[in-house]
């Protein structure tokens, strides 16, 4: 695993936009998995001015996405089909039918899996896996768990994530309890997997990361160890506990 430290949360941004760039600047088709949270806001602001100053082009582009809350309407501000378009869809070129985000909409619990699942193999491996990462080790919506899915599964949130997605959301409204997500199996299934963490909230995920010598199901960020292109990026807040006692 590659680990670079930034400086701050600006520096952090700026160097993942010259990762992804990297990667998929050359390419005609990139494939990209795209995360959400306030971890990769910056980097996509560094995709957009990409965009716009024609460094980068994503009108072949096709992105994947990790998760989304079950429970509430695409449309709705705190989904995560409205983060992507808000934060980054709609201010660049790339085009809708080659977004892919999991949905729930209109079909059975049964029929998201399998039609995520079939997206997923249509794109194939990503190029890159843009990833942050959840206080308590949890990728994508992949909670600690004694087993964790290879594929698109169902996942009851643990009441430590929606306490903590709850900052999105306004007083009073329902945070969601329920998700869908990408599997583990599927999130590794990228050439690089690019994964994000600034702040002092993410002190001791990154630290055990980094420092664990096991993989452990109920801390399913340590899957990752099993990948051999790992980029770990962080700011220096959130990697001053690595090596401390
Ligand atoms: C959510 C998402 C994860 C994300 C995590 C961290 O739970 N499902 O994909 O990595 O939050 O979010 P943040 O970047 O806001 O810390």
């Amino acid at each position: 695993m590659r680990i670079i430290v930034c400086k701050n949360y600006e520096e952090m941004s700026v160097k993942a936009g010259e990762i992804v760039k990297d990667v998929i600047g050359r390419l005609h088709r990139p494939k990209i998995g795209l995360a959400t949270g306030s971890t990769p806001e910056g980097l996509y602001k560094e995709l957009i001015r990409m965009n716009k100053e024609d460094i980068l082009n994503f009108e072949h582009a096709e992105t994947v996405n990790l998760d989304e809350y079950v429970g509430i309407d695409e449309n709705n501000e705190q989904s995560y089909h409205y983060y992507m378009y808000d934060k980054l869809f709609n201010h660049i070129n790339i085009k809708d039918s080659n977004i892919h985000i999991p949905s729930c909409k209109d079909k059975s619990d049964k029929d998201a899996l399998i039609d995520y699942d079939k997206e997923l193999d249509y794109v194939g491996r990503r190029d890159i896996q843009i990833l942050g990462v959840g206080n308590n080790g949890h990728i994508a919506f992949n909670e600690p768990a004694d087993k964790l899915n290879l594929r698109t599964s169902f996942v009851d949130l643990t009441d430590e994530t929606v306490e903590s997605n709850s900052r999105f959301f306004e007083d009073g409204e329902t945070v969601p309890n329920r998700a869908i997500t990408m599997g583990i199996g599927d999130i590794l299934n990228a050439d690089t997997i690019l994964m994000m963490a600034n702040g002092e909230k993410k002190q001791d995920v990154v630290k055990e990361f980094i420092e664990c010598k096991m993989l452990d199901t109920h801390f399913p960020i340590s899957m990752l160890h099993v990948h051999k292109n790992v980029i770990l990026l962080v700011d220096e807040i959130a990697y001053a506990k690595v090596g401390n006692k």
